[in-house]
């Protein structure tokens, strides 16, 4: 018997959210650091990142528990990239997770800091994992492969794309690299370390990859169109930032409309390759239906 969703996304964003600060409570660092990192990292945000980690563990009939370090991880990543994004140097935002930016809070040397603070814990969250199934060669893949979603090779290298492309007008190849790697590398990444947790075979792997790739484009354009359609209370940031930052969105190449039917085309191409995985429930097409109608 399938859960529901939203049961399954109360529990585990419960879980994720009761695991989250303790790794960060124990480190000896100064106050002020400590508590920029964890103001973020609190804030609340939908945890997308390490549900879905933890729910393709779940779609392979798999133990959830191994997957909660490697998530909670990704969400370090995921909020120092947040923190970074909004500084007045990249989107300039006021606002993130329905609380004041990092650097509002805590200044723009902290909040700087407190991103390469959560960036490098992150690491020691993998190689430190405390479940003797997670062998060494797994870490070192798991690491491997994280270094490649999130660095210069992924979704810093996307943000900088993201930055160079503003106040241009970009063809869509051009486009969909930016997407592809300032935000679909990392989703991608939830959804293969669940497959490496998980023992997926290579074939698994590549279409496990694929899905990713797909739920990930899909939503970054319902990001960008949130940014217009979206309302500031449910959203939890400012809306209107990519207009006023001149950012090179799928609205703003193919209007509204045309966006949505790109995103509809996404969410299509996501479940074809799911339907190639014989898996033992539905939650990640769910997931990847949730990403399309999301109002949050
Ligand atoms: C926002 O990510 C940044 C993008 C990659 C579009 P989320 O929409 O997942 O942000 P939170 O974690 O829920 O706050
Ligand atoms: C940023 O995209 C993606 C990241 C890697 C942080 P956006 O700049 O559109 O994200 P939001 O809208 O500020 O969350
Ligand atoms: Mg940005
Ligand atoms: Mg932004
Ligand atoms: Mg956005």
């Amino acid at each position: 018997m399938a859960l529901e969703l939203n049961d399954y996304l109360a529990s585990r964003k419960a879980q994720i959210e009761e695991q989250l600060p303790l790794y960060l409570q124990k480190l000896h660092t100064t106050e002020d650091l400590k508590s920029a990192m964890l103001y973020s990292l609190q804030a609340g945000g939908k945890r997308l990142r390490p549900i879905l980690l933890l729910a393709t563990l779940h779609s392979f009939g798999k133990d959830e528990s191994p997957g909660m370090a490697v998530g909670c991880a990704i969400e370090m990543i995921h909020t120092y990239s947040l923190i970074h994004d909004d500084l007045p140097c990249m989107d300039d935002d006021d606002l993130r997770r329905g609380k004041p930016t990092n650097h509002k809070v805590f200044g723009e040397a902290m909040a700087v800091l407190s991103g390469d603070g959560l960036l490098t814990q992150s690491f020691d969250l993998i190689a430190s994992h405390p479940d003797q199934k997670v062998t060494p060669l797994m870490k070192i893949e798991l690491i491997r492969e994280l270094v490649k979603a999130a660095g210069a090779e992924g979704m810093v290298g996307g943000q900088a794309a993201d930055m160079e492309a503003e106040n241009q007008k970009l063809n869509l190849e051009e486009l969909l690299y930016i997407h592809e790697h300032k935000t679909a590398k990392l989703l991608a990444y939830s959804v293969k370390a669940g497959g490496i947790l998980a023992g997926a075979d290579p074939l698994e792997m590549k279409k496990l990859e694929e899905f990713g790739f797909h739920l990930g484009i899909a939503f970054q354009i319902k990001d960008d169109i949130l940014d217009i359609e979206g309302i500031e209370d449910q959203i939890g940031k400012p809306v209107g930032s990519d207009t006023a930052n001149h950012k090179s969105t799928y609205p703003a190449l193919l209007t509204l409309d045309g966006a949505k039917a790109k995103l509809a085309e996404q969410v299509e191409k996501g479940r074809e390759v799911l339907a190639e995985l014989s898996l033992e429930n539905t939650m990640l097409e769910q997931l990847l239906e949730l990403v399309a109608i999301r109002d949050y």
